[in-house]
């Protein structure tokens, strides 16, 4: 694929005059180019992520820091840099201090537009930007997959598939599919009290005809934020599926969502193995009971004769009770001889709740420890596992390094942080410090 035409560029910021500026600054570039034209979409408020991202899939974002609306927009950079990662952000701001850029970079800004704008700085930034277009185009249009596994039946592979996903789809507010790959007897529907009209099953027999067209009336999106991609409805189903069928429809599924959730079940069948090939993760779901870690030692032989890596897999673990369990998680890590990725309480009461309504946990009781997790879950598989508040080392050397103008951008404006950021900053650290 070529480097898109159209450039779609999103601008947040209620100033506008700098709007202006910035905007006659582009149009003379797509006016000086013979092959790109920039389109700018201006938000004078701060957008949410479906609004900017969703339903504008912009190529760039732009973002203005007003002084008044510091910590909004800086709120608004650090969910795009969770959720979209990959969309260039350049920021700008009437009053640039150090404190500012940092936090920026800190949320993924590539770059920095001056005030007043000079055209030539635009046109610089904008053309550094416009080499990693092609590369982003063709990344944006698969989903990453997520493949949730056990090796034993009944600790919880689906309650954890089905509320991540939720965590996720309301998070972000992406397209994410959660997908029932348990070919007999498969139970995400059951979680959502949920009557899926048509199944894999469906899906398989009109592969040629899915578009997203298509998804939108087969697949309706259910009222959590996911969509739900039922299990064959009978096991005699299940028999006629083949493995390169699977392997076609995970494919053409990645173009049409952001991230797709799969309840992979408990057994390695060669449709599980072949989207678990690419999935981003695999969640290979354990406890400390002693049947369990010896399923899960054995499941992870497996994993090493099929040549994935920790990276790859992540080990999740459920129902970890400090109190009561025989081991910690430094010495079930020791035992199973891989670092314990994530861990989910034991919460029976809020869980049976959960699945005896049919009702996600989130949309039961957002304020609940479960819930507060399963947000913390989504955001790891969103940062691909990275330690939450992770600071690179000798950062100033680095910003340096990433910046050229550094030293004019922070010159003589240096000020105190608003309040606002300061407190949202040790307010989310707090929260991230839990999660890792
Ligand atoms: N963290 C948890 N705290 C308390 N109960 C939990 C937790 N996780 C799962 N459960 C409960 O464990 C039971 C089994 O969960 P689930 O059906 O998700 O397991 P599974 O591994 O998918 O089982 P199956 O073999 O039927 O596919 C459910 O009743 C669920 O509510
Ligand atoms: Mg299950």
């Amino acid at each position: 694929m070529g480097k898109p035409v159209d450039i779609k560029i999103a601008l947040i910021s209620s100033n506008t005059s700098f709007n202006e500026d910035l905007k006659k600054a582009l149009d003379q570039e797509s006016r000086a180019k013979k092959d790109e034209t920039f389109h700018v979409k201006e938000f004078h408020s701060v957008p949410t992520m479906e609004e900017a991202v969703i339903h504008y899939s912009p190529h760039m974002v732009i973002v203005n820091i007003e002084t008044d609306m510091r910590s909004d927009k800086l709120f608004f950079l650090d969910q795009l840099s969770r959720i979209a990662g990959r969309i260039p952000v350049v920021a700008s701001a009437a009053e640039m201090d150090s404190d500012l850029i940092l936090s920026c970079l800190k949320k993924g800004t590539r770059d920095f537009i001056k005030q007043p704008i000079d055209s030539i700085e635009v046109r610089q930034i904008i053309n550094r930007l416009l080499t990693d277009l092609p590369q982003l185009e063709e990344d944006r249009q698969l989903a990453d997959t997520f493949s949730f596994f056990s090796y034993k039946g009944g600790i919880g592979t689906t309650f954890l598939a089905a509320n991540t996903a939720v965590a996720l789809a309301q998070m972000t507010g992406a397209k994410v599919l959660l997908w029932d790959l348990v070919m007999q007897n498969g139970d995400v529907p059951f979680f959502f009290d949920y009557e899926p009209s048509a199944t894999m099953i469906d899906l398989l027999e009109n592969i040629g005809a899915i578009d997203g067209h298509y998804l939108k009336g087969t697949l309706p999106t259910h009222s959590t934020g996911v969509t739900i991609l039922a299990g064959p409805k009978r096991p005699e189903e299940a028999e006629t599926v083949r493995n390169d069928q699977i392997q076609n429809l995970h494919e053409t599924l990645r173009e049409y969502y952001d991230y797709i959730i799969v309840d992979s079940g408990h057994t390695l069948t060669d449709p599980v193995i072949s989207v678990m090939d690419y999935a981003k993760n695999i969640l290979l779901i354990t406890d400390l009971h002693l049947p369990v870690l010896k399923n899960t030692l054995r499941c992870l032989d497996v994993f090493e004769r099929l040549g994935y890596v920790e990276g790859k897999f992540k080990l999740l673990l459920n129902r970890y009770n400090s109190k009561y369990e025989k081991f910690d998680l430094s010495k079930a890590s020791e035992i199973l001889r891989y670092p314990i990725a994530f861990s989910v309480m034991n919460d029976y009461v809020t869980a049976s709740r959960s699945l005896n309504a049919g009702i996600p946990i989130a949309d039961l009781d957002r304020e609940c420890g479960l819930a507060k997790q399963f947000t913390q879950l989504a955001q790891l598989l969103v940062r691909e596992f990275m330690p939450l508040e992770e600071k690179p080392a000798n950062w100033m050397e680095r910003l340096k390094l990433m910046l050229p103008n550094f030293e004019s951008l922070v010159s003589a404006r240096k000020g105190p942080p608003s309040k606002g950021e300061t407190v949202k900053g040790s307010a989310e650290e707090k929260e991230q410090s839990h999660a890792a």
